[in-house]
């Protein structure tokens, strides 16, 4: 059984620089093997990757702790769900996966795994979209060349995405960068692609999410190869680089390259059931969340939570995502005005706790709480004061004063932080390597069933054997 928590010498604390006032805490240990790291890169259902993410953590993450915490059956819920990693393992484990995010682009993620397309619904609409390019292809090819040959000039306008208009209903312009990034010919097609899906219909929002996975990316399954498939390059570079290397994006066929993603998506049945994807900020999703559960005639309280909440001060999901959100139709600068992932430790911390009891009425009495937290050493180059020991900080200053109990923590260095460190270097905020994994009861019914669970036995094979039978 875990003791409290106790305070640590103060050799470490000169050594992480910690402010005087802060000593740091140390938690008790939870006693969970991090099995997920021993797993292969792409370990769990084939929608996983459908588009990276950044700061996104593995699918045998949460598997470690849906395996443990949660039965067929049950709500499993991340009120950060990102790129829906949490809420796809959840319904592909048979349980109902419930994913929040307040950043659109992680919505439609989250939705285009959870409520998905099935195979025969998106490849006949791939089948209908061809066909409609065949019949358009010249308004729309004429547009891309005009669009290219106008450069950022004197702005070209084309159809607003989503509209389901034609090549000449003229009503916004296209970014130099996004007439730099691909062939006239590629351009035309997602003008056209584009225009016609519609983000609210469940079908087109899959074949959307698919292809803002195949957007860009160093190989020759990526529609632009002008950028690597993580994230986009800062519009500046991109322009600098273009003219630079005299960039020509190779033609690439939206169709071939979308029905060959999907081929990669389909290798397996999609989840084994449905989930629901909700829209909004973490503070209020109890109230959405159990009215959607509730509509779906599902249990309406969460007996398990895998999350990780944002970061400090590193990731701006609207600003690495830009070419992604210009094809979704969706403002990349209003994305980054409106998350929580540019505070500094101490509103971090009132806003964690807010979160944690907003969630309080969408969790039953016994529901396991997991938080994993990344450290964080640097922004921008600058020392963070604080963003070392920030899960402990997190236990003290925002669960415990909600009442949840702790069954431990559990150390983890997730290979995301270890890529998003290597790929920005000092320019953005630098992860440490360790995330510690806060395990909470929301009760100390929960706390008990925390304990009792972490010495279980997980099956690592995928789909789990326990699975297949189901
Ligand atoms: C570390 S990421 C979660 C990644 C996720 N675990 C995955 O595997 O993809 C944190 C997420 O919090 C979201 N976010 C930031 N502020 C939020 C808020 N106030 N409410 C809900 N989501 C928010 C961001 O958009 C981001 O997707």
């Amino acid at each position: 059984m875990s003791a409290g928590p106790t305070r640590a010498p103060t050799a470490g604390q000169l050594a992480l620089e910690l402010p005087i006032e802060l000593p740091p805490i140390e938690l008790p240990p939870i006693e969970i093997a991090p099995e997920w790291k021993d797993q292969q890169r792409l370990w769990g259902h084939p929608f996983h990757p459908m588009c990276s993410y950044l700061a996104s953590f593995p699918a045998a993450l949460a598997h470690a702790f849906i395996a443990r915490y949660s039965r067929p059956g049950d709500v499993v819920l991340d009120p950060f769900s990102g790129r829906g990693t949490t809420p796809l393992q959840a319904c592909a484990e048979g349980r109902i996966g419930v994913g929040n995010d307040l950043n659109p682009f992680a919505h439609l993620l989250t939705a285009a795994k959870v409520e998905p397309a099935t195979r025969a619904q998106a490849t006949t609409r791939l089948a209908a979209l061809r066909l409609a390019w065949n019949v358009d292809s010249a308004a729309w090819l004429a547009l891309a060349e005009r669009v290219v040959l106008d450069a950022g000039e004197a702005g070209v306008r084309i159809p607003a995405a989503g509209s389901g208009t034609g090549a000449d209903d003229a009503r916004e312009t296209v970014p130099l960068e996004v007439a730099l990034a691909f062939h006239p010919r590629t351009l035309g097609q997602l003008l056209f692609v584009r225009t016609t899906l519609r983000l609210d219909d469940r079908t087109d929002r899959f074949l959307a999410a698919a292809i803002t996975g195949i957007l860009h990316g160093k190989s020759a399954s990526y529609l632009s190869e002008l950028m690597p498939n993580t994230f986009s390059m800062a519009p500046r570079y991109v322009r600098d680089f273009a003219r630079r290397t005299e960039f020509a994006s190779p033609d690439r066929d939206v169709f071939a390259g979308l029905g060959k993603k999907l081929d990669r998506l389909f290798r397996e049945a999609p989840p084994l059931t449905e989930g629901v994807a909700l829209l909004g900020d973490a503070r209020d999703v109890a109230t959405r969340a159990r009215d959607a559960l509730r509509a779906k005639g599902r249990p309406d309280r969460a007996r398990l939570v895998v999350t990780s909440p944002p970061y400090l001060r590193v990731v701006k999901y609207g600003y690495y995502n830009w070419l992604r959100t210009w094809f979704l139709g969706f403002d990349a600068r209003a994305i980054d005005a409106t998350l929580d992932d540019a505070h500094h430790r101490e509103p971090y911390l009132r806003f964690l706790r807010d979160v944690l009891a907003g969630l309080r009425p969408v969790l039953t009495d016994d529901a396991v709480v997991v938080l994993v937290i990344g450290d964080v050493e640097t922004d921008r180059g600058r020392r963070i004061k604080g963003g070392i020991g920030l899960a402990e900080r997190a236990w003290e200053q925002a669960a415990e004063p909600e009442g949840y109990r702790l069954a431990g923590v559990s150390l983890d260095d997730v290979a995301a932080v270890r890529k998003m460190t290597k790929l920005w270097g000092d320019e953005a905020g630098r992860a440490t390597k360790t995330d510690r994994i806060l395990v909470l009861g929301a009760s100390e019914a929960g706390r008990h069933r925390a304990l009792a669970g972490a010495g279980v036995d997980v099956d690592w094979s995928w789909p789990p054997r326990t699975l297949r039978a189901l």
